[in-house]
């Protein structure tokens, strides 16, 4: 259903939970270019075409909230992931976006919902209008088992949620009446938060961005699957010197991030690859690089059989900008996540695969061409649903 304030919406505001963050200074500054000079944004999106003709504001704002208090403008240096002349011209409106202190986390979990409860009202009176969508950008976190919540109550009554930040935030984003985005790999997509959005008609897309290697690795596996050459093994290793790369030295911290990066692979090519040596041969390391920064670096070595089962290998370099590679992805779902709140879509998006390493909904396409063409049904059928001129 179409409100009066969502059609009339000039923009879309980005409510993030560590809007401080590599990802979330990028996108404070891309959301700044993005007002001043489109042109220099518009090109790198997928719904720039998709969502074409769909009523899509151009224009977003970044608010949020972040424990660490240094000034938003004060952070891209030591970020090193922009230039300052991408940067320095909106220096001054970067230093004022409202990206508040969270509550403390000693206060219980009801409490906390609350206060960011209000923190979202003062963030939407900042921007009258604007389509508001909730994007969690929190470090990753490790694995809480929260299974035997089935109720709120129960939640807020669990111990262990109280350690997993991310919760508060999400309750408080639908409790608001926000659409989530979920880009990091912790597991917010449970039953009763799925749940909570049906029940608030609100649209959920998780869950762990798929940017890089994980991206060219799901369109090669694709082209294996195709051709039927067999997959032997798959040896991939990143290193990386942000934060993001320093908190998934934790073991725990890392484990759901490994999961989501090792999984996909068997599920695409739908056979265990290493069945032949009795055990899993695609492997996936992580590890903390410092001098690289932002500007992450990929190798894979696959090894593969063709015609009567002869081996063959294919190497894999990728240099990358980790951030720069996210930001984009994180403005095009807000975007879907504008369209699909109006369209009256809730719950999980499974359509959204392409942009997950471990899309979230009952039955997510997992090859490369299934990802694109469910986003292109899934772009006709907002149109149908909108009665939109472009259908
Ligand atoms: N960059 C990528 O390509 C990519 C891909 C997939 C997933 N991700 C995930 O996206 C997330 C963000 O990545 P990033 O590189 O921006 O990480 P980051 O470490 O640079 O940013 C996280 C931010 O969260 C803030 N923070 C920590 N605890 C907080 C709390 N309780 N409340 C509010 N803020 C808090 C930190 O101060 C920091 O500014 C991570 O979970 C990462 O794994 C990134």
């Amino acid at each position: 259903m179409k409100s009066n304030v969502e059609s009339q919406a000039t923009s879309i505001l980005l409510v993030i939970a560590g809007a401080k963050g590599a990802i979330g200074t990028t996108l404070a500054a891309a959301a700044a270019n993005l007002c001043h000079r489109p042109q220099t944004i518009l090109p790198s999106l997928t719904t720039t075409e998709l969502l074409h003709g769909l009523d899509v504001p151009v224009r977003m704002h970044v608010a949020g909230w972040d424990v660490n208090t240094t000034a938003l403008d004060d952070l891209f240096s030591s970020h090193g992931v922009l230039p300052e002349a991408l940067w320095r011209p909106f220096a001054d409106e970067l230093r004022r976006l409202p990206v508040l202190t969270p509550p403390q986390e000693n206060l219980l979990l009801e409490e906390r919902v609350k206060r960011l409860c209000a923190d979202i009202r003062s963030m939407r009176r900042h921007y009258p209008g604007a389509r508001a969508v909730f994007v969690n950008l929190l470090p990753a976190a490790p694995v809480s088992d929260l299974s035997a919540c089935t109720s709120l109550e129960a939640l807020y009554g669990d111990p262990s949620s109280a350690a997993f930040t991310d919760l508060a935030y999400v309750l408080a984003a639908l409790q608001s009446g926000l659409p989530v985005v979920n880009f990091t790999p912790n597991d917010l997509e449970l039953p009763l938060i799925t749940a909570e959005a049906a029940k608030r008609q609100l649209p959920m897309a998780g869950c762990d961005g798929k940017t890089g290697q994980t991206y060219f690795k799901v369109v090669l596996a694709s082209a294996f699957k195709a051709r039927n050459l067999a997959v032997d093994g798959w040896y991939s290793l990143n290193i990386l010197g942000n934060a993001d790369g320093k908190n998934l030295m934790d073991p725990e911290r890392a484990a759901c991030k490994i999961a989501n990066k090792t999984e996909l692979l068997d599920e695409i090519l739908e056979y265990p690859v290493g069945k032949p040596y009795g055990c899993c041969t695609h492997k996936v390391h992580i590890a903390y690089y410092p001098p690289r920064g932002d500007a992450k670096e990929a190798w894979d070595v696959i090894d593969f059989k063709g015609l009567f089962g002869l081996p063959m290998s294919l190497r894999l370099n990728l240099q990358g900008r980790d951030s720069i590679l996210a930001a984009p992805l994180v403005m095009d779902l807000a975007r879907w996540m504008t369209v699909l709140k109006r369209t009256g879509r809730s719950g999980s998006i499974p359509e959204l695969g392409f942009y997950f390493k471990r899309p979230k909904g009952p039955n997510p396409p997992l090859t490369f061409q299934d990802q694109v063409r469910a986003l292109q049904r899934l772009a006709q059928q907002c149109r149908r649903d909108l009665g939109s001129d472009a259908a």
